[in-house]
């Protein structure tokens, strides 16, 4: 099998990295900015892609994401494709800072298209998730819940309309992105999403988010071996 992880930022795939000990393949991609690692896991092979940087920032976004991921569809094949990274949440749906998500549902909550015809609604996205996601959440023991994808870390009231319309529970700015590639090639992907802000508590989401990078990673990495092995069947 072989699986590959779309990741933003460097710090957010840095602990798995190391957990992993995946090695660079330096310039795998160029000349685009996206960053590959690779290692072999008992015949199979998991591969860490990141958006990669520019003007000595780490990429993230919808554009990054995009890219990223129609690069690693066409040149690794991976079979499954996951989006593992950082989110905001909400407290009045019971998240907490440091918990760890596997979605159910994945869709855009900044694309207003006025109306209710077919440009709106494909303008929102809901793309399909891979259909083994509620039985590893499931047999991991993970709570599931709404990706819903922006290009902004704050939070508009209009955003947090179509959020709570669509009954989205986890923002974050690059989910739907990567499962919008992913639906054009039928890559199945899944999204694994720790959480380091809750939206509906403070609006220093930046302040926030940059004091549980760190805590949030470890969380990821943590979730994304518990996935790999039961993937993998190792124990
Ligand atoms: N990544 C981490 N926190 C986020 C938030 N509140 N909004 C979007 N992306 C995020």
């Amino acid at each position: 099998m072989k699986i590959c992880f779309i990741v933003a930022m460097q710090a957010e795939a840095q602990p798995f990295i190391d957990r992993f000990g995946v090695s660079e393949a330096p310039g795998f991609f160029l000349p685009l900015p996206c960053k590959m690692y690779q290692t072999d896991i008992d015949g199979n092979k998991l591969y860490v892609v990141l958006n990669g940087q520019q003007q000595g920032s780490d990429l993230v976004g919808c554009e990054a994401a995009s890219v990223a991921t129609m690069a690693a569809i066409q040149q690794l094949h991976p079979d499954l494709v996951i989006n593992s990274g950082t989110c905001g949440a909400f407290k009045k749906n019971g998240a907490a800072i440091g918990d760890v998500y596997i979605s159910n549902g994945v869709m855009f909550h900044d694309r207003r298209v006025p109306g209710d015809d077919a440009w709106g609604t494909q303008s929102l996205g809901n793309y399909p998730i891979f259909d083994r996601a509620a039985e590893i959440a499931n047999a991991i023991g993970f709570k599931m819940g709404k990706v819903t994808t922006g290009s902004s870390l704050d939070m508009q009231p209009c955003d947090l309309q179509i959020i709570e319309e669509n009954h989205g529970e986890l923002k974050d700015m690059e989910g739907a992105a990567v499962a919008f590639v992913c639906s054009l090639f039928k890559t199945p992907i899944m999204l694994i999403k720790s959480v380091t802000d809750l939206c509906d508590e403070s609006a220093e989401t930046f302040e926030i988010f940059k004091k549980n990078l760190a805590m949030a990673s470890h969380a990821i990495a943590d979730a994304n071996e518990k996935v790999i092995n039961y993937l993998l069947k190792k124990s």
